[in-house]
């Protein structure tokens, strides 16, 4: 009947990356200057849930996130939209017998279970979320690549939250972003003991959003054409080979060293760009300090745009790593009350 609600509901997790995104070659299509790669953490953890409908009874598109209206009419929500519209209208045009789902206006409600906007790469599981709900929604036979490359759109880092485990960012050469999309490069069983946890040191809104930290960085920085034209594509290589070994050493190496050479590039950003802060350099003494004890890399941390770090391990290191944070991180200021949560989340890696 006529006001019949469509509806479907998806998770997507975050990811976090051990190679970094930094710096766009198109901000429009959000194509970057480099690729990337990341690592999906569980949906048990840190994730979105979304749930996209649509019915001729809503009179236009919204979107709220944790209960509270956003603004859809950004251009980056509008081109995946328009993106999943068009090929929904495809499949309407070639069988009849399907309903007019393109035409009708869509209400997304996601839940983010961690805050928004820290640096927790909130907009990656969000969009990949938003994109996979219509998808759904529509029936569209997209694969996980086909999607990965409308919800890079929405946000950069989204595209790799729609594969599990150990995935990649080809930074792509096509001026219309057809190529700059997510692929595999080991599924989570490959390396499942694989475990992560969230020191969150701020829950606070980032001061800096990334797409104008990547704008500034790409146009003051000296640091960042080595980063993007040398560094990283070497790294990509070098981590893709400690993936498909499963060598920690090498992994946690390569991943410490690269969230350093990401700030590093924000530092020299000008004006300076910070987003750790004393806490975050706290966190990686206490790192040192734990695979100094150990006598061999049992941790790796990384920080994204903001002060919290992420504290890969393997579940064989469990005590050593968690269960330090825990221990002495519980104990100090900084950690706790209004200038963040105590350690946690103590996240499984699928
Ligand atoms: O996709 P965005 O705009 O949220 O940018 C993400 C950038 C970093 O999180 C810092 C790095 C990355 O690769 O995820």
């Amino acid at each position: 009947e006529d006001n019949k609600v469509y509806r479907a509901s998806t998770f997507a997790p975050v990811n976090i990356a051990v190679i970094k995104y930094w710096g766009k070659r198109d901000t429009k299509l959000n194509l970057p200057t480099n690729s990337s790669l990341s690592v999906t953490l569980s949906q048990d953890d840190l994730r979105t849930h979304t749930t996209a409908s649509c019915s001729a009874s809503f009179a236009s598109d919204t979107l709220t996130l944790n209960g509270q209206p956003q603004d859809i009419s950004t251009p980056r929500t509008q081109a995946c939209l328009r993106e999943l519209r068009s090929l929904r209208k495809d499949l309407e045009s070639k069988n009849s017998s399907l309903s007019q789902l393109s035409s009708l206006q869509l209400k997304i409600v996601s839940e983010n279970n961690f805050p928004t906007a820290a640096g927790l790469a909130s907009s990656a599981a969000g969009f990949a979320a938003l994109v996979r709900s219509i998808a759904n929604l529509y029936a569209l036979p997209a694969s996980p690549t086909e999607l990965s490359r409308i919800a890079r759109q929405g946000s950069g880092s989204a595209c790799r939250s729609l594969f599990g485990g150990y995935v990649g960012w080809n930074h792509g050469s096509a001026a219309d972003g057809s190529d700059s999309i997510a692929y595999e490069v080991a599924p989570a069983d490959h390396w499942s003991d694989m475990r992560a946890v969230i020191l969150v040191a701020s829950a606070e809104k980032k001061d800096v959003s990334s797409t104008a930290g990547m704008q500034a960085t790409v146009g003051t920085s000296a640091l960042f054409k080595a980063r993007a034209e040398t560094i990283v594509p070497q790294r990509m290589e070098e981590m893709e080979e400690a993936i498909r070994k499963k060598d920690f050493a090498a992994f946690a190496s390569l991943t410490m060293r690269d969230s350093n050479s990401f700030h590093a590039t924000c530092l020299d950003t000008d004006p300076p760009i910070f987003y750790m802060n004393d806490t975050s350099r706290a966190a990686v003494r206490v790192c040192q300090a734990i695979n100094e004890t150990a006598g061999r890399t049992v941790c790796a941390y990384t920080f994204d745009a903001g002060p919290n770090a992420v504290v890969y391990y393997l579940a064989a290191d469990e005590a050593a790593v968690a269960g330090t944070f825990r221990g002495i991180l519980g104990e100090k200021t900084g950690w706790e009350g209004s200038r963040g949560e105590k350690v946690e989340k103590a996240g499984q890696v699928p």
